[in-house]
């Protein structure tokens, strides 16, 4: 763990326990966040991306529940605390979040003011003047004219609301946001300038960022380090960079080549055959097997260990030394 790593998560794992049975939502999840740094979750839908974020919100909500592991922030064993204290000392204090979908759920009958300034009334007792500067102050932070304070959300474009939260989950200034798919019901101008936006401000307020996205390419762009989550297990993590261009994990080789490229002769876009299994049943062995091209016979029976590629971690049987 370095000195400025401000979360520190190991082998977390949160299920949900319904009439069908048991779904193994996020499995032994470890990752580590330093300030100013940020790092990109992807997977098809249903690998356990909201899970992982609401976990660190302590926001799961039943008949889900943290089963085990750690999640420390800055010292803070986020795990342990009371639901009363998770929402006096973490929520919107320490860690933010911005919805899936948030933009839709500002309330039509309340200004934007209004909206944005709950949490610092909240949280830090700061009202009146000093709050719509403050509030303003974030508007223009996330280039918007700080006049939209004064509007109602009907008035605003999908790209503005969008904005309008982020600047809202950054008021208090928390050690980590997490943004859960912030784009993607957005053009894609609007999404490289709000993608832009982001890449400025984690350097800017120097605090981590989690993005949440099954979008990869974008990852790629604004993400310091990428972990690649499939049937709630995160199968590839490290820098950006390198995975994305030498991908491990045969998983993480099939998404990376699913991309669409522009100017590059492709007869055809690859896809991966096949669908993710049900977490309630997942797969023996490595949970990818059925659909991984490069499985052998120990993969249909045996839980892949995490091993260290050229400083990146594969969860994969192809990697073992012996
Ligand atoms: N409240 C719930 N009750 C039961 N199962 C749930 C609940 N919420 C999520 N799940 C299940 O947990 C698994 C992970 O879901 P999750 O929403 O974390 O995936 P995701 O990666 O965020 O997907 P998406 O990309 O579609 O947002 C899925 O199998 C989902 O059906
Ligand atoms: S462990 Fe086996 S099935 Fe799983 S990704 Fe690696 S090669 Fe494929
Ligand atoms: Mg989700």
């Amino acid at each position: 763990m370095s000195e400025n790593t401000i979360l520190d998560v190991k082998d977390l794992t949160t299920h949900y326990f319904t009439s069908k049975g048991v779904v193994r939502a996020l499995d032994d999840a470890s990752f580590q966040l330093n300030g100013g740094q940020s790092l990109g979750v992807a997977g098809e839908s249903g690998c356990g991306k909201s899970t992982m974020a609401f976990s660190l919100l302590r926001m799961v909500q039943p008949p889900g529940r943290i089963v085990s592991g750690s999640i420390n922030l800055n010292g803070m064993e986020v795990t342990k605390l009371s639901e009363k204290e998770a929402r006096q000392k973490l929520r919107w204090q320490k860690v933010s979040m911005v919805f899936q979908g948030a933009m839709d759920i500002m309330t039509p009958v309340y200004t934007v003011g209004y909206q944005m300034k709950e949490p610092l009334r909240y949280h830090k007792d700061i009202k009146g003047q000093k709050a719509d500067e403050i509030c303003m102050r974030y508007l223009d932070m996330v280039d918007l004219d700080p006049e939209l304070f004064y509007r109602y959300p009907h008035e605003l474009s999908g790209g503005q609301k969008q904005r309008i939260i982020i600047a809202t989950a950054l008021l208090l200034e928390p050690d980590v946001v997490i943004l859960d798919e912030p784009t993607t019901a957005l053009d894609v101008v609007v999404e490289a300038r709000i993608m832009n936006d982001l890449k400025r401000l984690k350097k800017e307020l120097d605090n981590g960022m989690i993005f949440i996205t099954h979008d990869l390419s974008i990852l790629a762009e604004i993400s310091d380090n990428l972990a690649v989550m499939y049937a709630g297990w995160i199968v590839e993590i490290g820098s950006a960079t390198k995975i994305y261009k030498d991908p491990k994990h045969p998983y993480t080789q099939k998404l990376i080549a699913a991309i669409p490229r522009l100017h590059k002769d492709i007869d055809r876009l690859e896809y991966i055959p096949g669908a993710p299994p049900e977490l309630t049943n997942p797969p023996k062995g490595c949970r990818f097997h059925p659909r991984c091209e490069q499985a052998f016979e120990k993969c249909t029976k045996v839980e892949p260990d995490e091993h260290e590629v050229e400083g990146v971690m594969v969860k994969c049987h192809l990697y073992e030394e012996d």
